[in-house]
């Protein structure tokens, strides 16, 4: 069985929601031999990452970047995974106040050093908070899966 493994910190409502929604977007196709795997970045280690076969990676923009739990993540792991993790599927998704594109920036920065591909456009949940917002997630958490699934990364 697949596994997609959703690395995503959600430190309020909203955010666990969207981790939420991108979990029930992913699990659609869990009975099809697709298992979600959830972790909060302050545990996930390299070799979470390196018994997954593609990772979505969720974060709020804080002061213009990535959260630093998902920094920590990547501080943690980044050597254990160079190398060992080319052309990893990967796609992920920001909660962004005002902007988002430094974190943005910064996670296709740290991921291209690995890389890692990139197999869907950035989410970038913008703004004032919608509750549409779900319904991107959990679209890009069931995009996951069914690609996994189908075998097209
Ligand atoms: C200390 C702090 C710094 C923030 N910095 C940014 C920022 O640089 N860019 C941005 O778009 N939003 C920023 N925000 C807004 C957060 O991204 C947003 O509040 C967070 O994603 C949670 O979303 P929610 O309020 O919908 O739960 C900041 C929020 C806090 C508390």
């Amino acid at each position: 069985m697949a596994c997609l493994l959703l690395i995503a910190h959600s430190p309020s409502e909203n955010l666990r929601a969207m981790e939420a929604s991108v979990g029930d977007g992913a699990r659609l196709l869990e009975s099809e031999g697709v298992r979600l795997r959830q972790l909060s970045p302050l545990v996930a280690t390299a070799a979470d990452v390196l018994a997954a076969d593609a990772v979505i990676l969720g974060t709020p923009e804080n002061l213009g970047y990535m959260s630093g739990a998902l920094k920590d993540f990547f501080d943690r792991s980044y050597y254990g995974l160079l190398n060992q993790t080319d052309a990893l599927p990967f796609a992920y998704y920001v909660r962004a106040g005002l902007d988002g594109a430094g974190t943005s920036r910064a996670i296709e920065s740290i991921c291209g050093g690995m890389k890692w591909k990139l197999v869907q456009p950035a989410l970038i949940c913008r703004g004032d908070w919608r509750p549409a917002f779900l319904d991107d997630c959990q679209e890009l958490g069931q995009a996951m899966a069914s690609g996994l699934d189908l075998g097209i990364f």
